[in-house]
């Protein structure tokens, strides 16, 4: 009997050793001790043996038993941590990969035209100011010399909030700002000159249609200084814009205008061609308005406290929603805040990319 366990033994051994993968080995147990295995079966005889060989068989099987499930455990840790480790080896993640190259997100053109501003400001010196979306009459029109009452005011259509009991007075009364230009104040009130800043931000107006948003982007630039001429306001502007739209001798119009808070005002062009319905800019003999510029107001200059004899200055505002269509061929500024993403996609920017994509530097 002792002879039949012994074989038995180096077969079930034998099986369980040679199941080389987690199903093999389930075999081999239930072949061994399952219900109907091998071992369940010696035991089911038990029963018809003479006490004496009983009490031997019994322990004999017990323990083949044990040492058989023992052997099954540490086989199968075994084929455990080998499956680990062949998964381990094949599924290697690179984890500098974009975890999901179809859906990486883009650059809104807002945010490129954006860093392409400071980027080309910041090489001429100016530096970024910031100021409230929400602002007073003050602010937005007064100190810009717009005086109460005066006609220019309702060009802007204006939204305002509802009155504030604790503020009383026309200066105070709150408005989201129609213009950048309020931020001129805030900075020649706040810092001494001389004074080289941008600014960019939201800028709200009551309109909408194909080329109007009621809430909309825009660039200020605003130089103090006590020798600032018409000259400088030129050259600048002009370096801008061709440095902007990335073509040398990109021709530029200066045209006699009116802003309450300049004197003298301009409206800038550039030369362009609208062919066949196409618009190209750089060349032709065309005119396109891009921004509105002039010398800073004496009025302007006096009301931040500076003194108008001593300080001169420029200031110029844009758009930059209009930037972002000029030079990307986006033809239509609602669609800037839609949030489709597929339109993102298609005019979005990569965010690894350098900021100016036309030039790929
Ligand atoms: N604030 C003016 C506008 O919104 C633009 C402008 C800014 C004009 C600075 C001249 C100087 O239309």
């Amino acid at each position: 009997m002792n002879q039949s366990i012994a074989t038995l033994k180096n077969e079930l051994i034998q099986m369980v050793e040679a199941a080389n993968d987690l199903s093999a080995l389930e075999h081999a147990r239930v072949t061994a001790l399952g219900k109907k295995g091998r071992i369940t079966d010696l035991m089911k005889n038990l029963g018809s043996m003479d006490p004496e060989a009983r009490k031997a068989m019994g322990a004999a099987l017990n323990e083949l038993k044990d040492e058989i499930a023992t052997l099954i455990e540490k086989q199968e840790t075994g084929l455990k941590h080998q499956a680990l480790n062949d998964r381990l080896a094949h599924e290697t993640v690179d984890i500098t990969l974009s975890p999901r190259p179809e859906r990486s997100g883009h650059i809104h053109p807002i945010s490129q035209t954006m860093e392409e501003l400071v980027s080309i400001f910041a090489d001429m010196g100016f530096s970024v100011a910031e100021g409230p979306d929400i602002e007073d009459d003050f602010h937005n029109f007064t100190a810009l010399n717009f005086p109460p009452g005066h006609p220019a005011r309702e060009m802007h259509d204006t939204f305002y909030l509802p009155d504030d009991p604790d503020e009383t007075g026309e200066a105070a009364r709150k408005l989201l700002r129609t213009h950048t230009s309020t931020v001129q104040i805030r900075t020649m009130m706040g810092q001494k000159p001389p004074i080289r800043i941008i600014c960019m931000g939201r800028t709200y107006r009551s309109d909408y249609d194909m080329t109007h948003t009621p809430m909309f982007h825009q660039m200020e630039g605003l130089v103090i200084d006590k020798n600032t001429h018409m000259g400088h306001l030129k050259g600048c502007l002009m370096d801008f814009l061709r440095a902007y739209f990335q073509i040398d001798n990109l021709p530029v119009r200066f045209r006699p205008s009116f802003f309450p808070f300049t004197e003298p005002s301009a409206e800038v062009d550039i030369g362009c061609s609208r062919k066949d319905g196409g618009l190209k800019i750089g060349a032709g003999d065309s005119w396109l308005e891009i921004l509105g510029c002039g010398m800073v107001h004496p009025n302007v200059i006096k009301n931040c406290g500076l003194d108008p004899a001593e300080y001169q200055g420029f200031a110029f505002g844009m758009g930059i929603e209009r930037l972002a269509m000029l030079k990307y061929g986006i033809p239509d500024l609602r669609t800037f805040f839609e949030s489709d993403v597929r339109w993102l996609q298609y005019y979005g920017f990569d965010p690894l990319a350098r900021p100016n994509r036309a030039t790929g530097e």
